[in-house]
């Protein structure tokens, strides 16, 4: 399928997804969101797809956020309807059956900063800048920044970064936990594809069931969050790829799943 703002190329069972209007600092506007919707849908329908990463084309952004000059004359009616849609799409990102990495090679910015913490795994450039700036624009965070943030890095935290719309950088965004781990900008994509062929050569079901999980079972009790973890551990037993990594260990070689 051919994008116009982003790009999307599978080659060895890893989906690379790269916002690209670097003009604009991949900033997400309507016809990304639209695009980057077929572009989920496309990885999560595509039994080849092992392992989705989403970066942002360019040296300086992952993504600066939503697309600004849209705003301007948007009804709330229509900034209601543009935040569901978003939300939508970061809810699908972040429930995909599959491990999905940020890449962020730059500003992670609102919108962008949103997308990040919908994917499980984060690594980030030394030069990355992370924030949500929104009310400096007179407005608040709608892709899930108030919500997320505070669930990943404590109510008080989140609310000094919403409320002050101040930028951090990448070590500071990683010692609140926002990120997995910060590299020399020039290594970051060499990492990246380092973890992503990691993750391609597990187990995709066993995979799909450890994120299913932990996802789960984030918002709920201890106690259905771990009969969830339970039943989804039993089914694991029902695999052949639970056969084949037994018989591995036991044979002392490594182990070849094939998501079944
Ligand atoms: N929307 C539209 N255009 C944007 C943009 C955005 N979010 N961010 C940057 N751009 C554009 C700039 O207007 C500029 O375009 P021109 O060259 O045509 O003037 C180009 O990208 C380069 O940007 P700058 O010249 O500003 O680059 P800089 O290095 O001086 O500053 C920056 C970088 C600090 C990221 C600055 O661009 C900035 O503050 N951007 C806005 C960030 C922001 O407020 N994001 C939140 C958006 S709202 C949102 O995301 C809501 C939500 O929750 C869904």
């Amino acid at each position: 399928m051919a994008f116009q703002t982003i790009e999307l190329q599978i080659e060895g069972g890893i989906a690379t997804i790269m916002l690209s209007r670097p003009k604009a600092l991949n900033a997400l506007n309507f016809a990304m969101v639209g695009e980057l919707e077929q572009a989920v849908q496309q990885v999560r329908d595509d039994p080849t797809v092992r392992v989705v990463v989403i970066t942002g084309a360019g040296e300086k952004a992952f993504a600066a956020g939503a697309d600004i000059t849209e705003f301007k004359g948007m009804s709330a009616v229509d900034a209601w309807m543009f935040t569901q849609r978003i939300q939508r799409l970061y809810l699908e990102i972040e429930r995909l059956a599959k491990p999905v990495i940020a890449a962020v090679n730059g500003f992670a910015l609102g919108g962008g900063c949103e997308l990040m913490m919908a994917c499980d795994i984060v690594y980030a450039s030394e030069r990355a800048k992370i924030g949500q700036p929104e009310v400096n624009l007179g407005i608040i965070p709608g892709a899930g920044g108030t919500q997320r943030l505070s669930r990943l890095i404590g109510k008080q935290r989140a609310k000094e970064l919403v409320l002050t719309g101040d930028m951090i950088g990448a070590e500071e965004a990683w010692n609140l936990g926002l990120l997995n781990k910060v590299i020399a900008h020039d290594q970051l994509m060499t990492e990246v594809k380092k973890l992503a062929e990691k993750l391609a050569a597990k187990g995709a079901v066993a995979l799909k069931a450890a994120k299913e999980a932990v996802e789960e079972g984030y918002d709920i009790e201890l106690e259905r969050g771990i009969a969830n973890e339970g039943k989804l551990f039993g089914l694991c037993f029902g695999t052949e790829d639970k056969v084949e990594g037994v018989n591995a260990f036991l044979e002392k070689r490594p182990p070849q799943f094939r998501g079944k």
